[in-house]
């Protein structure tokens, strides 16, 4: 298992290129089960969740092929058998994503119950309520959904709450549906509207896109397509705290400020400097960021998967905030890390309150997920000293070469090996 070695205290100069998003590209390479055509996705981020959505689609006998460093070439002309084992779905809970495509085009699915994560419970009753109200027939058995169904139909989906990959999933599944399937309080996430745009090119009939209320004309059949996955907006977001809190000036040029409201407003409460040239986004920090309170919410709101880099922000601020997590019950698992790296945080239920301090202090800690990870990072950037950050591995799930990147802004990270 790799660490990382963070000498901090470098201020961060230096241009990077923001990778294709991860939440994009994961939902639409499933959707490649949706059509027996050649489907073509560029921009796909070389990251460890991606190849395991490449093995699962694999053995079910698509065909995926990388043509280049980021563009992959995908076929689902036939498959050999409609399941998604334990072994993979434990590694990447997003193989859920499979249900709704190979139960629309095939007539079943099995797919492995994602289980407990690090994050939280994370359900999927959502998915499953979805798709019977679309006329499956679902049987929980030894750990697995089994869904069935001749031809989805077409329903009205009210869902219990904002669920991004719940949406995604109805949403595949309602384009191959017989008649007009409406889900409301749809997901508005920026990686949905990119997959929506993304079975639109396939031929799809999808009306509200970008709104909670997706309605879906149900087609025979759809065709292949080529698309570009969008920017990732988290790990531009991540690169963003990283200066907020080292200090310096970056440039990230490939990237979707659109997509990044409520982070670059965030941001800019702490007293980062922002300009936006279209795709891309030039930041500076010369002064001790000022502290921010955050509430997580669906988007258009503060992302969950914002929520630990901001506290590492945070923790070095001028002042005192009070951030609150309402997406995930567990997702603070970074705090107590933070505390070896001498934060000053107290947690209450879902509130944590942080009291910013001038500098960071260096320590061995370790990783828990995939953006608690990314948060110690940070604080091992703003701390004195040497860090260790054991388990890097949640990182390489979610980040392409990060800390080739952050080197290239001038931080000093190394990856080492066990
Ligand atoms: C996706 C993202 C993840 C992000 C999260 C919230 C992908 C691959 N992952 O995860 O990075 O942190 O959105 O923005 O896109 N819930 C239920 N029942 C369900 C579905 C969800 O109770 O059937 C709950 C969850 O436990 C959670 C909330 O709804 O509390 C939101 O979860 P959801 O949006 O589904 O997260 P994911 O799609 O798994």
């Amino acid at each position: 298992m790799d660490s990382f070695l963070i000498r901090g205290g470098k201020r961060l100069h230096g241009e990077v290129s923001i990778s294709g998003a991860k939440n994009a590209a994961l939902p639409i390479l499933c959707a490649s089960l949706l059509t027996a055509e050649p489907v073509k996705v560029s921009n796909v981020p070389r990251l460890k969740d991606i190849n395991t959505c490449l093995r699962l689609l694999g053995s079910m006998g698509v065909q995926c092929f990388w043509h280049g460093e980021n563009e992959l070439a995908l076929r689902a002309e036939d498959i050999s058998e409609p399941i998604a084992s334990y072994d993979l779905v434990k590694t990447m809970r997003a193989s859920i994503l499979v249900l709704g495509p190979l139960l629309a085009r095939f007539g079943e699915a099995s797919v492995s119950l994602p289980g407990g994560c690090a994050i939280g419970q994370r359900p999927v009753d959502q998915h499953i309520k979805g798709l019977q109200a679309m006329g499956a027939e679902i049987v929980i058995e030894k750990g697995y959904i089994h869904a069935k169904a001749k031809r989805l139909k077409g329903a009205r989906i009210v869902t219990d709450m904002v669920t991004v990959t719940g949406t995604e999933n109805l949403m595949m599944a309602a384009c191959l549906a017989e008649g007009t399937t409406i889900i409301e309080n749809a997901a508005r996430e920026p990686e949905v509207v990119d997959l929506a745009r993304m079975l639109v090119k396939m031929g799809a009939k999808i009306q509200g896109i970008g709104t909670d209320t997706l309605t879906i004309e149900g087609v025979e059949k759809l065709g292949g397509c080529s698309y570009t996955v969008m920017p990732d907006r988290i790990e531009a977001g991540t690169f963003l705290c990283a200066v907020a809190a080292c200090g310096g000036d970056i440039v990230l040029t490939n990237s979707d400020a659109a997509s990044m409201d409520s982070t670059l407003d965030k941001l800019r409460h702490t007293g980062l400097n922002i300009e936006i040239y279209g795709s891309t986004i030039k930041a500076s920090m010369n002064t001790r960021p000022k502290a921010v309170d955050a509430r997580t919410a669906p988007y258009p709101g503060f992302a969950t998967d914002m929520q630990a880099q901001l506290m590492a922000v945070n923790c070095v601020a001028d002042g005192t905030s009070v951030m609150n997590e309402t997406i995930f019950e567990n997702r603070f698992m970074h705090v107590q890390e933070m505390i070896r790296l001498g934060a000053d945080i107290t947690i209450e239920g879902h509130t944590a309150v942080v009291k910013g301090k001038p500098l960071m202090e260096g320590a061995t800690v370790m990783a828990t997920d995939l953006r608690a990870s990314a948060g110690l990072v940070i604080s091992g950037m703003v701390a004195n000293d040497e860090t260790r950050i054991d388990r890097i591995y949640h990182l390489d799930r979610g980040y392409e070469k990060m800390e080739e990147k952050l080197r290239k802004l001038g931080a000093d990270v190394q990856r080492v090996a066990e």
